[in-house]
């Protein structure tokens, strides 16, 4: 059975059984603080699991794209040494909001394994939960266990802690005892050995869970306790990669055309053969493995970067480089070839593969030249280290700072000693890492007290689109703590006027009035798991008063006018560029936007102005807005809606038009392109490989910025002659300039031309040395030149120069070279002498010195001793 049957089979077989087939979730997550990357089928639900918005279907199925890489579930450092662990893997799942529970969950998990892929009942074993005697003092699942009993022999199931039987998502959350279904796919000769149910759970290789069925029945609160869902809920989750190893009759995930494909390429590029040793084996596995990662997270719109989830995607990249450098001997880019292969294999179950293809490919091949660079540039550091150790040993403030400031992994700088007989203080490799993380976890901890519920959160709570205030109660609240703002309250409304942040644009700002009278400042809204919540520094004194919600709306008006011109830049960019431009990012408040897209070439000045006079046109065509609220998200894309890749969309979206353009938006809009006023380009540059970004001003910001402009104009011309033509009369300024500038240099020349042969008159002989010491009005290069010319025609020369320019002194000693020699004489020493008359110093050469100072009025003096040096 090929990889893309067994998707499509899994996902029928719900079907049939009620369930809506609902696309994945973007694999990476934006609207959730505690969580970076989708580590679950779950997480997409997570809100009807709180019972914070109802579903439509109260059944579901689909296949998730998951990353398990950061959090409580990391599998990074087993990705490649097994064979059956991955950071990017598919997970097939079925869900219940409230409906369905543990028996139909059971029986169906049980029937579609046995009867529809017709796995041998005799491999699988079961797990229940045994229960807990800590805080949580939970029984066995009885129920569980009772409707297992029913298909499976009692010396199948197994009795499971806490750990492998008891799901939770992350320290917070929806959770629940499960029931795990592992496969044993030994050789009978193997199974003779030892019985299967020893290895469950013991990591080994060909005894494997691949089915996880949760029966959420609990919230895990802020304080570490349980409390009861509203509901009783299914989420179960099965590892696509592990169940295709199964129906493929493989012994690693590896083997199965998921991987295959990957593989060859790989060993075509490289010209090593996968199975060939255990370190390339290795390498090969987790290249195969990072470049899904990274493929699939660029095409959900995140970059490699320096923060955040980017610099997670970043790590598993040079993972993967770091791989390849060390075991297949790769030291040019060619991870980026491997993109074509995984788009023509799994473009059909992820479009965004295909349509993102250039660009993966062009962020891949970037990001792996400059990480070979910082390899190279690595192996020269440290071979200096060990070139400078005594005692053969690198210390592990050495080696931390290679990995920290030069991004050189340590594993390869541990290998690297090793080879060359030299040892790594690993301890204090460690100690230094936990100092760099305590630091950064300590700058950015955020402790979220329990909600405390006060009222219902109705259901429609967002009335921001048509309203800037509104009568509101404080639904609940929380207390949050960080190291970086301090004491903040979170509050949520039983609805509000407050935008949250979202889809590029910022939440808004504004405050809570309450009936009696006090004020409360919100500073930023935001979404979490559907909640608005609405961050203040403080709680008002009664919670249970009557509030009035008003919005900011000086700053909403100027962010809804970036926000429509955002759409008008984004159509301007389409039709002046191409329809390759796609929206890669964007950033929208009141004072300014910025909008990254793909484009691989520097945007012209003239793309610019065009597509500015794109934009200000749209907005003197007085556009109205055109707004469908709930409309379907295939009828919005049929007539003609621009959606973003990356992005979560629901059954139901928002369409926002202003003439010809139309794009999915459920943010912030002017009622008529006029309101915009104005557009203005104030800067392009590129953000990455293939990624451009423009940032731009309108409405307010924009008439601002004229105004700056034209006061600054204003006073240029009140300088000027010529006011009428401020232009031309600066051109003639300069050519002015240009001329006089000329005019003085030949005058200088013709000065000192003057003055030379003057000087010449007034040298005298002292005791066999041609000597002059003189004042003279020339700048520090001409009295250089001067000497030297001197000292070219006159033979035994000393010549000692003061002159006084803006204030300060300057002495310039020339010493004939031949006089340096026989008398040892020597300038630098003499000028740093002299210089304690103009109180200041200096040095030079022994044939030439100059030294400064702040004392013109010295100069004299100091002249009148330069006869002491020869006499
Ligand atoms: N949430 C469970 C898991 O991730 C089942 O889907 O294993």
């Amino acid at each position: 059975m090929k990889s893309q049957d067994i998707r499509k089979q899994f996902l029928e077989y719900f079907k049939s059984k009620s369930h809506s087939i609902v696309p994945s979730a973007p694999m990476v997550i934006k609207d959730d603080p505690t969580l970076m990357f989708t580590n679950a089928g779950m997480n997409q639900f997570k809100e009807f699991f709180l019972g914070n918005s109802i579903p439509k279907n109260n059944r579901v199925t689909d296949t998730q794209k998951c990353l398990r890489v950061s959090g409580k579930h990391n599998d990074l450092e087993e990705v490649g040494h097994d064979t059956y662990h991955h950071t990017m893997f598919e997970m097939l799942g079925n869900w219940s909001f409230g409906d369905y529970f543990k028996e139909e969950a059971i029986n169906w998990a049980w029937e579609l394994l046995t009867e529809v892929f017709k796995i041998n009942p005799e491999n699988l074993y079961v797990s229940v939960f045994e229960g807990s005697e800590d805080r949580d003092n939970l029984g066995l699942d009885t129920e569980a266990l009772e409707l297992w009993k029913k298909i499976v022999p009692e010396d199948r199931i197994i009795y499971g802690n806490k750990k492998d039987n008891f799901w939770e998502m992350g320290d917070q959350g929806p959770c629940g005892p499960c029931s795990e279904i592992h496969i044993d796919i030994r050789s009978e000769v193997e199974k003779a050995k030892a019985p299967g149910r020893d290895l469950v759970n013991m990591d080994h290789p060909q005894v494997v869970e691949i089915w996880n069925l949760v029966f959420m029945q609990y919230n895990r609160k802020a304080n570490g306790d349980l409390e009861e869902l509203p509901a009783k809920h299914i989420d179960t989750g099965m590892g696509f990669e592990r169940l295709c190893m199964v129906l493929q009759n493989k012994q690693s995930n590896y083997d199965t055309d998921v991987f295959t494909p990957l593989l060859n390429e790989i060993e075509k590029i490289t010209g090593v053969q996968y199975g060939k040793s255990e370190d390339s084996n290795i390498a090969m596995r987790v290249i195969a493995d990072h470049v899904r990662a990274v493929a699939f997270s660029i095409a959900d719109g995140q970059l490699p970067s320096n923060t955040g989830a980017g610099y997670v995607i970043r790590r598993i990249l040079r993972r993967a480089i770091r791989y390849g450098f060390t075991f297949l001997n790769t030291k040019e880019p060619f991870i980026y070839k491997l993109v074509p292969v995984l788009s023509e294999q799994m473009g059909v179950a992820f479009p965004e593969l295909k349509s993102q293809q250039g660009l993966m490919e062009n962020v891949i091949r970037e990001e792996e030249a400059s990480f070979l660079r910082t390899l190279e540039q690595g192996l020269v550091l440290l071979e200096n280290l060990m070139k400078d150790s005594k005692d053969k040993t690198i210390s592990g403030e050495k080696a931390f700072e290679l990995y920290d400031t030069f991004g050189f992994p340590i594993d390869l700088t541990a290998l690297i000693l090793r080879e060359n007989g030299y040892e790594l203080d690993e301890k204090g490799f460690e100690a230094e890492l936990k100092k760099q993380k305590d630091r950064s976890r300590e700058a950015t901890a955020v402790s979220a007290g329990d909600w405390i519920d006060l009222n219902e959160v109705e259901e429609d709570t967002f009335i921001g689109y048509d309203q800037l205030e509104a009568e509101v109660k404080v639904a609940k609240y929380r207390k949050v703590e960080s190291k970086k703002k301090g004491e903040m309250y979170q509050v949520v409304l039983n609805k509000t006027p407050f935008y949250p942040e979202g889809g590029g644009q910022v939440g808004d700002k504004g405050i809570i009035l309450s009936s009696d009278g006090e004020v409360v400042d919100v500073v930023d809204t935001k979404k979490e798991n559907n909640l608005i919540v609405h961050f203040t520094k403080e709680l008002p004194r009664n919670t249970d008063a009557d509030f009035k919600a008003i919005v900011n709306k000086t700053e909403r008006s100027n962010t809804a006018s970036n926000h429509t011109a955002t759409h008008l830049l984004h159509q301007a960019l389409r039709s002046i560029l191409g329809t390759h431009v796609e929206q890669k990012g964007s950033m929208v408040q009141s004072g300014y936007l910025r909008f990254d897209f793909s484009h691989f070439s520097k945007v012209t000045s003239e793309e610019l102005e065009k597509v500015e006079t794109f934009v200000n046109a749209r907005i003197r065509e007085n556009l109205s807005l055109e707004e469908q609220r709930n409309i379907s998200y295939q009828e919005a894309i049929d007539q003609g809606a621009i959606a973003l890749f990356g992005e979560k969309y629901g059954d139901s979206v928002r369409a926002i038009r202003f003439g010809d353009s139309m794009e999915l938006c459920g943010g912030i809009h002017v009622r008529n392109t006029s309101d915009i006023w104005y557009f203005k380009i104030t800067g392009e540059s590129a953000v990455a490989s293939g990624i451009r970004r423009i940032e731009a001003i309108s409405g307010e910001a924009a008439m601002e910025y004229f105004e700056e402009q034209t006061n600054i104009l204003e006073e240029i011309k009140s300088g000027l002659k010529n006011a009428n033509d401020p232009v031309k009369a600066i051109n003639n300024l300069q050519d002015e300039n240009i001329a006089l500038k000329r005019q003085v240099e030949s005058l200088l020349k013709d000065k000192a031309k003057n003055l030379k042969s003057e000087l010449k008159q007034e040298v005298k002989n002292v005791n066999g040395i041609n000597f002059l010491s003189k004042r003279v009005d020339l700048d520090a290069a001409g009295i250089k030149d001067l000497a030297f010319q001197l000292g070219e025609e006159i033979d035994d020369l000393f010549l000692l120069f003061g002159t006084e320019q803006n204030g300060k002194a300057l002495l310039s000693c020339y010493i004939s070279k031949d006089l340096v020699k026989e008398k040892d004489l020597n300038a630098g020493q003499i000028v740093r002498e002299l210089g304690k008359y103009i109180q200041g110093g200096g040095g030079g050469q022994p044939f030439f010195a100059t030294a400064g100072g702040k004392k013109p009025d010295g100069l004299n003096e100091a002249l009148q001793k330069a006869e002491s040096f020869i006499k």
